[in-house]
């Protein structure tokens, strides 16, 4: 399959707490064009990472686009705040909404505060169930682990959803973004550049490293 340009996203998840500005300061000095916020609520996933004061103090970084991973429930009730706080696409889960019609519903809401739009599987959902939404979506989000937690394997069932969408949204010449997330380093971003992915999460991979320029450029080349 055809080589594309491919962007990576810094999943803040793993970087450190305390200075997360600097954090953010350093990746992007790397060249980095998006930046990935995990939010997790301790219900939709086990576990409890940070909300909307945290995007709202980090999206002012020029430059970058704020990506925001919403694994809650309810995240219909979110939107707002979120927009508010300077999120420059929200990605929402399939599974968080129990029928299509709230999932259209939601994908509409977000459009209509000019926020991009992704919609998110996680690995043991078909990759089929994005198509009714794909034409409608700015990004399709493929989890390539449990989501949760950062610092987990890769799930290889990742690949044959992202050939699959890539497939799908070349014949059908529409401009969603192919996005994975989890388990992303040297050795698996090339299985998905590969498969035509257009974005890379990354978080424990480049965080919290010493070689950390190292590894983006590692990322980049994939
Ligand atoms: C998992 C999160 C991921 C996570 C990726 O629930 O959605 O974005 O931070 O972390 P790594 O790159 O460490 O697998
Ligand atoms: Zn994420």
């Amino acid at each position: 399959m055809k080589k594309r340009t491919v962007h990576i996203a810094p999943s803040l998840l793993a970087a450190d707490f305390s200075q997360l500005k600097l954090e953010v300061n350093r990746v992007a000095s790397l060249g980095a064009t998006y930046l990935h916020y995990d939010v997790m609520d301790g219900h939709f996933v086990p576990n409890i990472s940070f909300g909307v004061p945290i995007v709202a103090a980090l999206s002012k970084t020029p430059g970058l686009v704020h990506d925001v991973h919403l694994m809650i429930k309810n995240p219909q009730n979110f939107i707002e705040a979120f927009v508010k706080a300077g999120a420059n696409i929200i990605t929402f889960h399939y599974e968080a909404l129990d029928s299509d019609a709230k999932r259209f519903q939601l994908i509409q809401t977000i459009k209509r505060h000019k926020v991009k739009v992704g919609m998110c599987i996680k690995p043991l959902t078909e990759v089929d169930q994005l198509l009714p939404f794909l034409n409608d979506l700015d990004v399709a989000l493929i989890m390539s682990v449990e989501p949760g937690f950062g610092g987990q394997l890769f799930l290889k069932n990742a690949i044959d959803k992202i050939a699959f969408l890539r497939k799908e949204i070349d014949q059908r010449k529409i401009p969603c973004l192919i996005e994975v997330d989890g388990g992303i380093n040297h050795l698996t971003a090339p299985l998905c550049t590969q498969a035509g992915v257009d974005i890379l999460v990354a978080g424990s991979y480049l965080f919290n490293q010493q070689d950390m320029p190292k590894r983006y450029a590692a990322l980049l080349k994939s």
